[in-house]
């Protein structure tokens, strides 16, 4: 059939482009992030408006709010990418030039511009063993690590492996909480998978209900072919960390279903509350024991959270336990497709898992910055938290890791009648009027999924504290004005 665009002379039109691009979407740099950076622009062309910039709360971009490097990372990747540097340059900690000899010594040619093996550098394979096995109490071996271009890249990898290559009712399906990071919807809408939406309970500190997760399932069987399960822990955009009975029940739930775990793991070390403690899946699978230690388990970090939120240089890792030996090598074919993932990137991630020991001249700083940046992440959580829930209309889960409030706000009927005739969420509408008055920049609620009839938004911790306190102090104003102009 004729595309109204033929006449371009194109081969991709609107008409012919891929659909399972077309109804992808990714919330976190959706339309209310190109109207931020359109503002910006007019600001800067001195327009007049009621704030003075734009507070991208919007994404969680540690390095884009301010946060600072962690030295010694930044030292190890300067030496591997310049090793002139180890000889010449007396500035730079021994411990730092060891750490980039090991390195540059795991590398092709001694040098990063040189591919690795397509699972990573094996001496970097080896420091994310020894990391897991000191987390766990559980051994972990090299062979089952595979970096990855940030987490994203090995996620995708890991979906792409359940995929049933069929249409309709045989698709695979994949469970994915609500609220979700967009990732998930939008590879499942790449790959033309079916997406089986679970509600995480926001009564219940966004906790698993393993009651809604047989209703999910159930509901979707006709519709797909139940293939994964992907959890994310702690939780983006909800900031809740799940406890140790719940990953006990959702282990239970997928074996009984014969579901592949993805336990998406890469806030882990980004948990504030006290009482919350981060267990990995692993963990908790070994500790099941028999019929469970078995299981199909890919968990993944990333180089772009925690402390270091180094996202630009696109580190990651996951560790793939239990795969079918003769699947195993279809998955190395399958990575092997796209070469390697950056090399500095894998140093960065090798330093996060590996940071110096206690007797090396580096520890005492790496550890005062490691700090520093997550106990002002711990007191802007617990601010959040407390501000959110003293605004009337606004109710908030305890932000117990990641770095995203997800508040609840009570709309008015009226606000929601005039975000209908704008065609928009009442959540949308909501946060492009937080934007244009306060110059706020948030994410709907609706770009994550949530239950129907409530909304939400989130808003990183991540600016520094000041600002944070200033940010709420702004919202509140707005908040209370846009409810009594809908009252
Ligand atoms: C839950 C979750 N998983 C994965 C990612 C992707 O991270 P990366 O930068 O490592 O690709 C993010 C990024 O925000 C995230 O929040």
């Amino acid at each position: 059939m004729a595309g109204k665009n033929d006449k371009t002379g194109k081969v991709l039109t609107m008409e012919t482009l891929n659909p399972n691009i077309k109804i992808m979407q990714y919330a976190v740099r959706g339309p209310i992030v190109a109207r931020a950076t359109q503002l910006e622009k007019e600001l800067e062309k001195g327009a007049k408006k009621h704030f003075e910039k734009v507070v991208r709360a919007n994404i969680g971009d540690c390095h884009a709010t301010g946060q600072k490097p962690m030295t010694f990372i930044r030292q190890v990747v300067a030496l591997c990418t310049y090793p002139d540097l180890l000889m010449k340059n007396p500035d730079f900690p021994a411990d730092a030039k060891e750490h980039a000899k090991k390195l540059l010594a795991g590398c092709k040619g001694g040098s990063i511009g040189s591919y690795s093996a397509s699972s990573g550098i094996d001496v970097i394979r080896k420091d994310i063993a020894a990391y897991i096995t000191n987390r766990d109490g559980h051994p972990s071996d090299p062979e089952d690590i595979h970096l990855s271009t940030g987490a994203s890249d090995g996620i995708k990898s890991i979906l792409s492996l359940v995929l049933t290559g069929k249409l309709g009712k045989d698709r695979a399906g994949i469970m994915i909480p609500v609220p979700q990071y967009p990732l998930y919807t939008a590879a499942i809408a790449e790959f033309n998978a079916f997406a089986i939406p679970y509600y995480l309970d926001e009564d219940n500190h966004w906790g698993l209900d393993l009651k809604e997760l047989k209703r999910a399932i159930d509901t979707a069987r006709p519709e797909c072919k139940p293939r994964a399960i992907v959890v994310i822990n702690p939780g983006n955009p909800t900031g809740q960390v799940l406890t140790r009975e719940n990953i006990e029940g959702i282990i239970k739930f997928a074996k009984q279903e014969r579901l592949f775990i993805l336990a998406d793991e890469v806030y882990q070390h980004n948990v504030y509350a006290a009482g919350s403690k981060f267990f990995s899946f692993k963990k908790i699978l070994m500790e099941l024991g028999a019929g469970y230690n078995n299981m199909e388990l890919a968990s993944f970090m990333s180089a772009s959270k925690g402390f270091m939120g180094e996202c630009g240089y696109r580190g990651g890792y996951c560790e793939v336990l239990n795969l079918d030996p003769d699947v195993k090598l279809q998955y190395l074919k399958s990575i092997s497709a796209k070469l390697c993932p950056p090399i500095s990137g894998q140093i960065v991630i090798d330093v996060v898992v590996s940071p110096p020991k206690p007797d090396d001249p580096s520890y005492k700083l790496f550890q005062e910055e490691k700090t520093e940046v997550l106990s002002q992440l711990a007191k802007k959580a617990a601010l959040v938290t407390k501000t959110f829930n003293s605004i009337e209309g606004v109710k908030c889960n305890e932000v117990q890791g990641a770095m995203y409030a997800f508040p609840r706000i009570f709309l008015p009927e009226k606000a929601i009648q005039a975000a209908k005739e704008k065609n928009q969420s009442p959540d949308s509408f909501y946060c492009f009027q937080l934007l244009e008055e306060t110059g706020i920049c948030t994410v709907p609620g609706s770009g994550f999924g949530e239950k129907p009839g409530t909304y939400h938004f989130r808003t990183t911790i991540l600016p520094p504290l000041a600002e944070i306190e200033k940010l709420l102090k702004t919202f509140s104003e707005f908040h209370l004005k846009f409810m009594k102009q809908y009252k």
